[in-house]
């Protein structure tokens, strides 16, 4: 089997061809939904789990006792803005499959009193997280939280940083790029029942590394869940290979 699962040492790494990677991913996926329908999930935008989202899409298992929160989104955008996270999780997602619109929690980043919303999304997460999907950012960030962000912090609203800004032309091309968004925090995210991150691709792997390998500390908030019971790393692999010694 090519799949390396390496729970001896800590975290439990699942390393995959890049061929199989989102499909292995989504097998565990519908396992979890077909164990607990009323799975309720944090489900992330970026690149990096569109595969999954697209093989999610072709499997034959139910969303609708599910329930979902939006992890993050961009502050500024105009609502014709197809980058946004909202709009992006439900064009490749939860528009295609059954899941009741009043079970989906968006964050509303364009709310006129921003503490209320973000007090709402705290309300939401009050009754728990049994799985929380991530993306990690070039330079760590889980969701909006970057580096330096408390552990303890709840939903907030977050400055950007360079590199996130940057890597955003990803989704907004040549629109302009928000500086500020509004994330779920580190303190919710670290308490969820199961923590998965997806990274693929050889630019994150140095950020794996550090994440995995390095001290755990708020400089590179994905090395935080070290600390926590049950996360997997879904990594192809080019990301869980890096130019740097291992240490
Ligand atoms: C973005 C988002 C994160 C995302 C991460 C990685 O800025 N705020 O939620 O997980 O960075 O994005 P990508 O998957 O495109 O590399």
């Amino acid at each position: 089997m090519s799949e390396r699962s390496d729970k001896s040492s800590g975290p439990d790494v699942r390393v995959l061809p890049v061929d199989r990677w989102a499909a292995v991913v989504t097998d565990a996926w519908v396992e979890r939904l077909s164990a607990r329908p009323s799975l309720r999930m944090c489900l992330p935008t970026g690149s990096t789990p569109l595969p999954v989202y697209a093989e999610m899409r072709s499997r034959q298992v139910s969303w609708a006792a599910a329930e979902v929160l939006l992890l993050d989104e961009w502050v500024g955008l105009p609502p014709s803005e197809p980058g946004g996270c909202d709009a992006t999780l439900r064009r490749e997602l939860l528009d295609r499959v059954d899941l009741p619109p009043d079970r989906y929690r968006p964050i509303h980043a364009d709310a006129p009193d921003l503490s209320a919303e973000c007090g709402a999304v705290d309300a939401w997460l009050d009754g728990g997280l049994d799985l929380a999907i991530l993306g990690v950012g070039v330079n760590g960030h889980l969701g909006m939280n970057e580096p330096g962000t408390p552990a303890e912090n709840r939903t907030h609203l977050a400055t950007l940083a360079a590199s996130t800004i940057d890597s955003a032309a990803a989704y907004f091309g040549d629109r302009p790029r928000p500086a500020h968004g509004v994330t779920v925090g580190l303190t919710d995210l670290l308490a969820a029942r199961e923590v998965w991150v997806l990274a693929t691709g050889a630019r994150k792997a140095e950020i794996v590394r550090e994440s995995l390998h390095g001290e755990a500390r708020p400089a590179v908030p994905a090395s935080l869940l070290s600390g926590h019971p049950n996360c997997v790393w879904w990594l192809d692999e080019a990301a869980a290979v890096s130019g740097l010694p291992r240490h």
